[in-house]
């Protein structure tokens, strides 16, 4: 059977196509400016108005949607993160100009204070630093609020509170916005592979020696997944994510069999580096291992991956 092209092509049971290619973008102040992240060659911060220009290409080769990541300046950070909810915040102006500009395209936002806190986590905290649940969900709401009134698809709380997921969709039926999707990052681990994000985020410096063990799951751990998944499920989740995406796709696969609901994989900075790291140095066929990557997490049960190769696997898949 496997001799042949064609016999391989009969048996193949995972297939990758553009369909299942969400991109992360990160997005900042100004006109005109396009900052490349140095810990992810090929990445860039782009203003909105880049970023408008960009899309075009990206809808072209038919990425459904992008995933909205803000780089937000340090004089509007503070310990409680209010600019996370601004209605005039950055992240509202990108959706309205996204979905002005390309009506069809998805637009899905990230909900959680990191970028917004001055100490780089992702919520409220109290005297020794400890991220306190019920205080940061009440701000998620008022985050998730301020995205779906600009016109954002689908909100995606990435910060781990326990109980988001249903205060958000109550929040968001009772405000009438009845289509606002919810993909919730249900299993997100405390991992060391976020770090090129926080570069380009510009949170690392203020996260300093913090880390994130309270809230975010322990990579120890694969029950705990079922049991987070099962409670965002349960609260109103849409679409439930596995992050990271390679060193986790047990979870993932365990996820897809026992919930059988949409189950998206973030293929993460880290890995992204990686991987970009190993071909510029010759040491791997870039695009062959990037190919490989994202249709094993598609064969681990993915429905959709966040990649930041979104564009570059798109271009290939087209040929
Ligand atoms: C935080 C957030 C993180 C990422 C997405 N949202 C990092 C973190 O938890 O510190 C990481 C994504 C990546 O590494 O590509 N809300």
């Amino acid at each position: 059977m496997r001799k042949d092209d064609f016999s391989r092509r009969l048996m193949r049971e995972t297939r990758l196509s553009v369909d299942n290619l969400i991109y992360p973008v990160f997005v900042l102040e100004g006109q005109g400016v396009r900052e490349p992240v140095s810990s992810m060659p090929g990445v860039e911060r782009l203003s909105v108005d880049e970023l408008l220009k960009d899309a075009e290409k990206w809808v072209e080769l038919g990425i459904p949607a992008l995933a909205l990541f803000p780089v937000v300046p340090a004089e509007k950070k503070c310990l409680a993160g209010k600019e996370s909810y601004n209605p005039e915040g950055l992240v509202p102006r990108t959706v309205k100009a996204l979905k002005d500009r390309y009506p069809e395209l998805g637009v899905i936002t990230d909900v959680a204070l990191d970028p917004y806190t001055s100490h780089g986590l992702d919520g409220v905290i109290d005297d020794d630093g400890y991220v306190l649940n019920d205080e940061t969900v009440e701000v998620l709401v008022k985050q998730a609020l301020s995205h779906a009134e600009a016109g954002a698809d689908i909100v995606a709380p990435s910060d781990m509170m326990d109980g988001r997921v249903g205060e958000i969709r109550k929040a968001l039926e009772e405000s009438g916005h009845i289509h606002t999707r919810i993909l919730s990052y249900s299993a997100k681990y405390a991992s060391s592979y976020y770090g090129p994000f926080r570069d380009a985020v510009g949170s690392a410096g203020n996260l300093g020696k913090s880390n994130k063990y309270s809230f975010q799951m322990d990579p120890a751990n694969s029950d705990e997944a079922i049991h987070e998944v099962a409670m965002d499920l349960q609260e109103g989740a849409d679409m439930v994510m596995v992050k990271p995406g390679m060193p986790y796709l047990d979870i993932v696969r365990r996820v897809k069999d026992q919930f059988e609901v949409p189950t998206f994989v973030y293929q993460v900075s880290g890995e992204y580096a990686m991987h970009v790291a190993a071909a510029q140095n010759g040491w791997l066929d870039g695009d062959a291992v990037m190919m490989e990557s994202l249709l094993s997490i598609r064969r681990a049960g993915a429905d959709a991956i966040l990649t930041y190769f979104a564009p570059r696997a798109a271009q290939l898949l087209e040929k």
